[in-house]
């Protein structure tokens, strides 16, 4: 299954997902720039996505963690801001689409990524 994945340049994306990650797992281990500052722990919102209108229904509604974590967040849309950390892929999201809010862009330019340097 697929999700699409728009960036504030306007890039869009369509990466493959597996069962059971969370769409912030999938946007991050595909090598896009999202911040997840905190790794999934519904701590930082820098994993801020909105999703489209015509797949909001389709997601499991939001715990009152996340909802108080979007609440410190910039460009909070109230229908369609979510954590994408705390979105788990299902098959009945093949084919999400989301974007990434501005502020959960990771700064590529000022930190050259390290590759293959592991190990
Ligand atoms: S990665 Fe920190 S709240 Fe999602």
């Amino acid at each position: 299954m697929f999700i699409n994945v728009r960036l504030p340049d306007g890039s869009t994306h369509r990466l493959e997902a597996m069962e059971g990650w969370r769409v912030m797992e999938v946007i991050r281990d595909w090598g896009l720039p999202i911040k997840a500052e905190c790794g999934g722990a519904c701590a930082c919102a820098t994993c801020h996505v909105w999703v489209a209108d015509s797949w909001i229904d389709k997601l499991v509604p939001p715990t009152d963690e996340e909802t108080e974590m979007l609440d410190g967040a910039f460009s909070v849309d109230e229908d369609r801001s979510r954590l994408s950390c705390q979105l788990i892929m299902t098959p009945e999201l093949d084919g999400l689409e989301i974007e990434l809010a501005p502020e959960s862009l990771a700064d590529v330019a000022e930190n050259s990524p390290a590759t293959g340097t592991s190990g």
